[in-house]
């Protein structure tokens, strides 16, 4: 990418060498290009133009502070999950009237939180979330504007793991429930009804699923108008690809101007759309810096055994996930077949499998695409402090969060008397 390249046989994060940042600021280390971020959100705009689209960036995949703060200056919204997202996008200073609430376990504190900050709306998954959503609303005097997600069956054609929007998953209102939902949303006190919302993947490198949600959502509205129900906002979730080995990501622009060309063929060109894009916003923006350990060859086996591990990016380990593996400065000597591996006791715990690559002990690698869920899914198994976080701006780099201490790990733990 331009954001991360080889310079003088060394990988660069913008005007940044990763040998010496690795060096200086020891690993493991998530290293995010600010300019990338930017580029991501300039592939949105582009393609958006002059049309009515509010992007609520889905912090999920990265919600470190310095990231949301870059977003928010760049006038993203936010989509968030939970009160903790809604504390981080507050403290980042973003703007309330620009942040979704989704997700299906919301509970009343979380609403009141969401309610007193003056959210844009809920996204609400569940007829007896919606009862105790209005009845949060009514106990603190406001009204809560809802959208409900609405599941279109549809298959992303993903890992089943981040596969939402087929039948058999746990999130949203099946389609043909919508109506009465929304009839009953309608008539609750508290409640106004704004929109409708789905997500039906993540990592979808296809227009097709996107296509037919649209089709399903923009059916359900046409029966909702006779209802006498009308909607100011359709909210088709996040979920676009990116390239981690050799997929066609789906760049924003192919996705939305067919999305444009139905909501105009369907007479909706006057409806806001809202967008959640998560990975595609962060996912290639960000690598994760880890220093060899040991190369242990076995006979069926090398094994580059690297201070990084399932605890640091969990993809892997979670979803057989393909990161790319950079060494940030090459060898020209023998390379060999490496499964590159954390220290974790965990057969589980390794980075990627089965690469080529020429390695001494204590050189850098870069792990490419970690910019999305990769310290977010972070923890402290075997207690590991968890890594620290470098945001890049041209030959500058910051600090954005640093590494755990021994400290932090026990920080609350006590003994009995
Ligand atoms: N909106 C909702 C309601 C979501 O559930 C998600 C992601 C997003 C937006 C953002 O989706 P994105 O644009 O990032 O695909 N940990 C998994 C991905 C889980 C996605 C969960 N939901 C992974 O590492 O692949």
């Amino acid at each position: 990418s331009p954001f991360f390249s080889y310079r003088k046989g060394t990988l660069y994060a913008e005007g940044v060498s990763l040998a010496e940042l690795g060096r200086a600021l020891g690993t493991p280390l998530y290293v995010y290009s600010k300019a990338a971020l930017a580029a991501a959100w300039s592939s949105y705009q582009e393609a958006i133009g002059a049309h009515r689209v509010l992007v609520c960036y889905g912090m999920k995949a990265n919600s470190n502070l310095a990231v949301l703060k870059e977003f928010a200056r760049l006038g993203s919204g936010f989509d968030i999950v939970s009160g903790g997202e809604l504390a981080r996008v507050l403290a980042a200073g973003a703007d309330p009237a620009k942040v979704v609430f989704s997700g299906v376990g919301k509970q009343a504190w979380e609403m009141r939180a969401a309610l007193e900050a003056g959210v844009k709306c809920f996204n609400v998954e569940s007829v007896p979330e919606l009862k105790r959503l209005s009845q949060v609303a009514c106990e603190m005097s406001k009204t809560a504007a809802v959208s409900l997600r609405v599941n279109p069956d549809v298959d992303a054609q993903t890992h089943p793991y981040i596969s939402t929007g087929l039948k058999e998953n746990k999130f949203g209102i099946a389609i043909e429930e919508a109506p009465a939902a929304y009839q009953l949303a309608a008539s609750l006190p508290g409640i106004s009804v704004v929109g409708v919302d789905c997500h039906i993947g993540s990592q979808i490198t296809e227009v097709a699923p996107y296509l037919d949600a649209l089709d399903k959502l923009l059916k359900l509205i046409d029966q909702l108008t006779e209802l006498g129900i009308t909607l100011k906002h359709l909210d088709l979730g996040g979920g676009l690809g990116i390239r981690y080995d050799d997929e066609t990501p789906l760049a924003p622009k192919v996705l939305l101007d067919k999305v444009f060309a139905q909501l105009k063929a369907r007479g909706y060109d006057e409806l806001e759309l809202v967008l959640e894009p998560g990975r595609s916003l962060v996912g290639n923006a960000g690598v994760l810096l880890t220093t060899v350990q040991y190369l242990k060859h076995a006979d069926a086996r090398n094994f580059a055994i690297v201070d990084a591990a399932m605890n640091d990016l969990m993809r892997p380990a979670l979803y057989e996930a393909w990161h790319g593996v950079l060494p940030v400065t090459p060898r020209s000597d023998s390379s060999a077949l490496y499964d590159v591996v954390g220290p974790v006791c965990e057969s589980a715990d390794w980075l990627a499998r089965a690469r080529q690559l020429a390695l001494h002990e204590g050189d850098i690698l870069a792990i490419e695409s970690a910019g999305a869920y990769g310290f977010v899914m972070a923890g402290n198994y075997n207690s590991r402090p968890r890594a620290a976080e470098v945001m890049v701006d041209g030959d500058k780099y910051y600090v954005v969060r640093q590494r755990e201490t021994f400290a932090d790990l026990i920080r609350g733990e006590s003994f009995l008397p």
